[in-house]
């Protein structure tokens, strides 16, 4: 499990010790932080954008196909929110394909997809970032079971040194500090317990708020609610935004403009297309407090604000 110093440089780590270079193509998904495609950008590569399933908010494994050309060389999930991709069928693509599988598990520590963890399918890139479900104040982890591979990443992040000043390849300094590292393994013994509370927290949500369409969870799935996203239809999110910040209740949108509508995506990289599922989620998601530090009164006035909005 390689270290880094953050979940970008380890999804940027990730790809260069796969070998990812100008030319090739990554598909993944557009709903998602930037730093998902800006690792695949970081290599050269050029990161095709696929629609998402609207109940998952994760890439839809049905479109994977059609988006192959002789140029993918990889497919980075991207498990949103807590929440696992589809793996099976995302595996099994992979495989008839040829291709490799990064998995983008920066927000979903400890989700499980049947009897699996994320990050244990493919390649896996976690982040540490203090938002996280764990922190190491800021830092990032590579997951692999491959030994030459966590070699090749722990080689490129301290620049390209197999042996002390001795450089065979161009490397960067990506290495987590001994302080952070120190944080993040404190952190890793509370994973289990945070995620637990998380998941309480949510059970509380789900059953009690109104008008909203509460987080899906795929049988099989177990979510750990980085995230605790709902759907606001009918053109009121924003309106709810307003409401619930005017009643003190911490929310955001994650993400309010999907990578391909992004300035940059539009004006320097030439992306034009158009993914609806995408869009209609970037327009109509709002995240309300799920943290483990949230006491019963909070969650009773979360509700409660909700609510009095959407009756
Ligand atoms: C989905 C996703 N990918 C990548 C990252 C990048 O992680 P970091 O902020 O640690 O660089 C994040 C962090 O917010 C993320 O949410």
């Amino acid at each position: 499990m390689p270290s880094t110093t953050s979940g970008t440089t380890a999804l940027h780590t990730a790809l260069l010790a796969h070998d990812l270079k100008p030319g090739d193509e990554v598909i993944t998904s557009p709903f998602t932080f930037i730093a998902s495609a800006n690792s695949i950008l970081y290599v050269g590569a050029r990161p095709v954008f696929i629609d998402i399933d609207p109940l998952t908010f994760n890439m839809d494994p049905n479109q994977i196909e059609s988006a192959i050309t002789p140029r993918t060389r990889a497919i980075m999930p991207v498990h949103l929110f807590g929440l696992s991709c589809e793996m099976a069928s995302i595996m099994a693509i992979a495989e008839k394909y040829g291709l490799l599988v990064i998995e983008d598990a920066c927000q979903s520590h400890g989700a499980r997809y049947g009897d699996k963890a994320v990050g244990s399918f493919g390649t896996g890139a976690f982040s540490l970032y203090p938002t996280k479900n764990i922190t190491s104040a800021e830092g990032g982890m590579i997951t692999t079971d491959d030994d030459t591979l966590a070699e090749s990443c722990r080689v490129i992040r301290q620049h390209g040194m197999r042996r002390r000043y001795y450089h065979d390849e161009l490397g960067f300094n990506f290495r987590m500090t001994d302080v952070h590292a120190a944080i993040g393994l404190e952190q890793l013994k509370k994973l289990n317990k945070f995620n637990q509370a998380r998941r309480t927290n949510a059970a509380f949500l789900d059953s009690h708020l109104r008008g909203v369409q509460t987080p899906y969870v795929p049988q099989g799935c177990q979510h750990v609610y980085h995230q605790y996203t709902v759907r606001v239809a009918g053109g009121r999110r924003d309106a709810l935004l307003e409401h619930l910040t005017k009643n003190g209740v911490g929310t955001g949108v994650s993400y309010p403009v999907p990578i391909h509508k992004q300035a940059y995506s539009t004006q320097e990289l030439g992306y034009n297309n158009t993914l609806p599922e995408a869009e209609r989620a970037a327009a109509e998601v709002l995240s309300l407090p799920v943290h483990p530090g949230l006491g019963a009164s909070d969650l009773e006035t979360i509700v409660a604000v909700v609510n009095e909005f959407t009756a």
